[in-house]
């Protein structure tokens, strides 16, 4: 299937000569939650204001819904719905006329039940007559998504949705960004929290200084964070792993004083109990075990140290398959 937004070759360099956009491959499918997840710095805001065309790239391609942002910019603009990271609103202005003046910023004609729809979705409607500035943190945040959808845009950019809101309106707005993609809106947002990203996104992209490491199903990543390492401190070194013990698939490190073995924590089966029976078999005595969850940063520095063809960033594998 045809990407709704297709970046090719990326990249951002800033006045300041500081490059924020490396070479940057990605596809985001109709219709997902992506999740483009990194630290402070990474470039999220960066990737986003470049697909919104509020910042320009220094080269590279972005296509949205099949308009190039550049020489297309007005096709690729108005099927963009954004609600930036700084939340900017007019404290004198009422809910019902800062949505309603948002639509007619993209030329579209009045369509009051719309905007109805839109309050109502997220539960504005009973301050459509209130000034902005007597509303809390978290409603002046869903006017701004009511904004960025006043034009029925098919893709929404969520900047740092939920920064600085409490638990109980974190869910609530998951609940909405979940009923809108139920409605066909594609939805990209940007987290710090790798919490947010597993409860919402359909995919999840990782940035880091600038780069892509890592676009992948939510699901699979999942798994991968279920990974743990079991260290076995040995009372007596060994040379090689004894032949019995192959089929734990063992690595023999520490100057043979100690092994390491590897496991899927949400597997039915860990394979712990048995090693355990092989080893005791083999005579292997133990000093002490110590295990550690890896975690997704730890994940992140293992698919950049070593590229694998798996790994080599799943953004290039989709670019290819959707070539
Ligand atoms: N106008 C600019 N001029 C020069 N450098 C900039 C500019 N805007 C951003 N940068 C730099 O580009 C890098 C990426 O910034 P960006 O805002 O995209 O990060 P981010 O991932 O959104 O971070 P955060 O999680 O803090 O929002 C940072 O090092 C930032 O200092
Ligand atoms: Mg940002």
């Amino acid at each position: 299937m045809q990407p709704i937004i297709s970046i090719r070759g990326l990249n951002k360099r800033y006045e300041s000569g500081f490059h924020a956009l490396k070479n940057v491959d990605l596809d985001i499918a109709d219709g997902d939650i992506f999740a483009l997840l990194g630290p402070n710095g990474a470039g999220k805001t960066t990737l986003i204001s470049v697909i919104c065309g509020i910042v320009n790239p220094s080269d590279g391609e972005v296509r949205v819904d099949g308009h190039d942002i550049i020489s297309d910019y007005r096709g690729a603009r108005e099927r963009i719905g954004l609600v930036p990271q700084e939340l900017t609103t007019d404290a004198f202005e009422t809910v019902w006329a800062t949505v309603s003046f948002s639509r007619g910023l993209f030329g579209k004609p009045k369509n009051p039940a719309h905007i109805e729809k839109v309050l109502k979705d997220l539960s504005l409607w009973d301050k459509r007559n209130d000034m902005l500035m007597t509303l809390s943190g978290g409603m002046k945040r869903r006017v701004m998504i009511a904004k960025a959808l006043s034009h029925e845009p098919k893709i929404l950019f969520l900047d740092e949705p939920t920064a600085g809101v409490d638990v109980e309106l974190r869910r609530s707005m998951w609940e909405v960004v979940r009923s809108l993609r139920e409605h066909g809106v594609t939805i990209i947002l940007t987290t710090h929290y790798l919490e947010e990203a597993e409860q919402m996104a359909d995919r999840i992209g990782v940035i880091n200084a600038g780069e892509i490491i890592l676009v992948e199903d939510k699901n699979e990543l999942m798994s991968k964070l279920g990974e743990k390492r079991l260290t076995l401190q040995l009372e007596d070194t060994i040379e090689r792993v004894p032949d019995t013990l192959a089929r734990h698939e063992l690595d023999l490190v520490d100057n043979g004083n100690a092994l390491l073995y590897t496991y899927n924590a949400n597997d039915k089966r860990t394979g712990i109990n048995s090693l355990f029976r092989d080893l005791d078999s083999a005579g292997i005595r133990l000093r002490d075990v110590d295990t550690k969850q890896s975690s997704l940063e730890e994940i992140f520095v293992d698919l950049v140290k070593t590229p694998t063809p798996e790994s080599t960033s799943g953004a290039q594998a989709t670019a290819k398959d959707n070539a």
